[in-house]
C-alpha cells in the first residue's frame, strides 16, 4: 500500500466519515468485488459461493482485486450477510442468481434457539482474512460488514429472497414476542461478527439493512430500531486494541471507535431513524438526492452514496453529470463518502467504474490545510 496519509486511520476515506476535510471526496461502490469484473469470475469458476467466502487467501485476492483495478478508496471485505447466520448453525446456501436460500425458515421459539451465538472461533476464517488483508491493504483502508436483523430475519422466515415480505411481516405483526426474540439472537450474532472484524483490523463497518425500506417509519421504530440500535451501539467504543473500554474514560492515545455506516434501500422516509441507531454515516439510495437527505438525517453525521447503478449504463456525459451533481449536493452534508446507492450489478462495465473513480477525485480534490 502507499504511505501518504499515516495508516488508513487518516485516509481520505476514514476522514470523510469522521466529517474531517480531506485531499478528496472518497469513493468506493457497495458489490465493488464481484461478477462485474472478469478476474472476479475466473477465480470464483469452480468454487461454490459460501466456500469462497471461508478461505482466507482467495477472500483476500477477491477483495483486492477492485482496489487494483479501480482505485477505490476503500476495501470491503469479500464474505456476505449470511456468513455468520451460517456459523450460528443455521442450514442455508447461497444459490447463484438467487441469493441466500435457507433449508428450513424460522417458525417458532424452538427454531429461533436453535440459532447459537457465536465466538471468534465460529469464523475464524473471517479473522484470518482481515489480519491478511490489512496487511496487504497498507494505508487503503478495510470496511467490515454485516448484515442488520431485519435483513437477516427475512432472509431467515421467507426462507429465501422476497419482494413483498409478507411472511416476515406477518411474524412481526402477529407474534411481536417471537419476532423481538429472533432479532435479539440475530442482534447478538451480528454484533460478535463485526467485532471478530474490528478485533482483527478492520477501520470502518457497515450494516446492511438493505430491505428496512420495506416498512413505515412507525414499524421501523417499533420492530427494528432497539434491534439495530443494540448493534451499533454496542460498537460505539469497539477500536482495533481487542479490547472495549467500559469506564467511559478518554484515553487520547487510542483511536475512537471504528466509524459505522447504516445502509438501505428505498429509506428516504427512514433516514432520520437510521441515523439514531447509532451510526456516523448514513446510506443513501438514489432516491433522495443527498442535501435532501442531509436535512433529514441532520447534521453531525456522514452521508454515503448515491449514484444510481444503472446510470453506469447510460452515455458517459449522463454519468458525468450525474457524477457532479451527486459531488455538489454532497456539499450539503459535514462529510460525504462516493458510492452507489445500491451494488453494482453484475453486467455494469468495470471500465466505467474505474472513470468514475477518476472523476471523483478530479472533480472533488481540494488543498488540505
Ligand atoms: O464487494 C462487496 O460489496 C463485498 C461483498 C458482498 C457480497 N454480499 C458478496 C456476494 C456484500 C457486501 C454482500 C452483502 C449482501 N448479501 C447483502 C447486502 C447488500 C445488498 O446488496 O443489499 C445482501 C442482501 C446479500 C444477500 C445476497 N447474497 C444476494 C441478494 C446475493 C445475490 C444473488 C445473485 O446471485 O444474484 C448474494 C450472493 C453474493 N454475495 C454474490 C456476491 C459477489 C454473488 C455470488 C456469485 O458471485 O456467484
Amino acid at each position: 500500500g502507499q504511505t501518504r496519509h499515516g495508516g488508513p486511520a487518516g485516509s481520505p476515506f476514514v476522514r470523510a466519515c469522521r466529517r474531517e476535510p480531506g485531499p478528496h471526496t472518497p469513493v468506493w461502490f457497495m458489490r465493488q468485488a464481484g461478477r462485474s469484473l472478469p478476474e472476479y469470475r475466473a477465480i470464483r469458476a469452480n468454487v461454490p459461493m459460501l466456500e469462497s467466502c471461508r478461505r482466507p487467501e482467495l477472500v483476500t485476492e477477491i477483495t483486492l482485486q477492485p482496489v487494483r483495478r479501480h482505485g477505490v478508496d476503500a476495501a470491503i471485505l469479500f464474505s456476505d450477510i449470511v456468513v455468520p447466520v451460517a456459523a450460528a448453525g443455521v442450514d442455508l446456501d447461497i444459490v447463484p442468481g438467487t441469493g441466500p436460500v435457507v433449508a428450513e425458515p424460522v417458525r417458532t421459539a424452538a427454531d429461533v434457539d436453535r440459532i447459537r451465538p457465536i465466538s471468534r472461533d465460529d469464523v475464524s476464517y473471517v479473522d484470518e482474512a482481515v489480519r491478511l488483508l490489512v496487511a496487504e491493504l497498507g494505508d487503503t483502508p478495510l470496511i467490515g460488514f454485516a448484515g442488520a436483523p431485519f435483513t437477516l430475519a427475512s432472509y431467515l422466515v421467507e426462507g429465501g429472497p422476497s419482494r413483498n415480505h409478507v411472511k416476515t411481516k406477518a411474524l412481526m405483526y402477529g407474534d411481536p414476542e417471537l419476532w423481538h426474540a429472533l432479532c435479539d439472537r440475530l442482534a447478538e450474532v451480528t454484533l460478535s461478527f463485526l467485532r471478530v472484524q474490528i478485533d482483527a483490523g478492520v477501520s470502518a463497518v457497515q450494516l446492511f439493512d438493505s430491505w428496512a425500506g420495506a416498512l413505515s417509519e412507525a414499524d421501523y421504530r417499533r420492530y427494528v430500531l432497539p434491534h439495530s440500535t443494540r448493534v451499533l451501539s454496542g460498537l460505539a467504543d469497539a477500536d482495533r486494541s481487542g479490547s472495549r473500554r467500559g469506564d467511559g474514560r478518554a484515553e487520547p492515545e487510542r483511536s475512537p471507535g471504528v466509524p459505522r455506516i447504516h445502509f438501505g434501500v428505498g429509506t428516504a422516509e427512514l433516514l432520520g431513524a437510521m441515523g439514531e441507531a447509532g451510526a456516523d454515516v448514513v446510506g443513501v439510495d438514489w432516491r433522495t438526492p443527498l442535501d435532501v437527505a442531509t436535512r433529514r438525517i441532520g447534521p453531525d453525521k456522514a452521508v454515503q452514496g448515491n449514484l444510481d447503478p444503472c446510470v453506469l449504463f447510460a452515455p458517459w456525459p449522463v454519468v458525468e453529470a450525474e457524477v457532479r451533481r451527486i459531488l455538489d449536493q454532497g456539499r450539503a452534508a459535514p462529510g460525504h463518502v462516493f458510492n452507489l446507492g445500491h451494488g453494482v450489478l453484475p453486467e455494469t462495465d468495470p471500465d466505467v467504474l474505474t472513470r468514475v473513480v477518476a472523476l471523483v477525485h478530479e472533480l472533488s480534490a481540494r488543498p488540505v490545510e
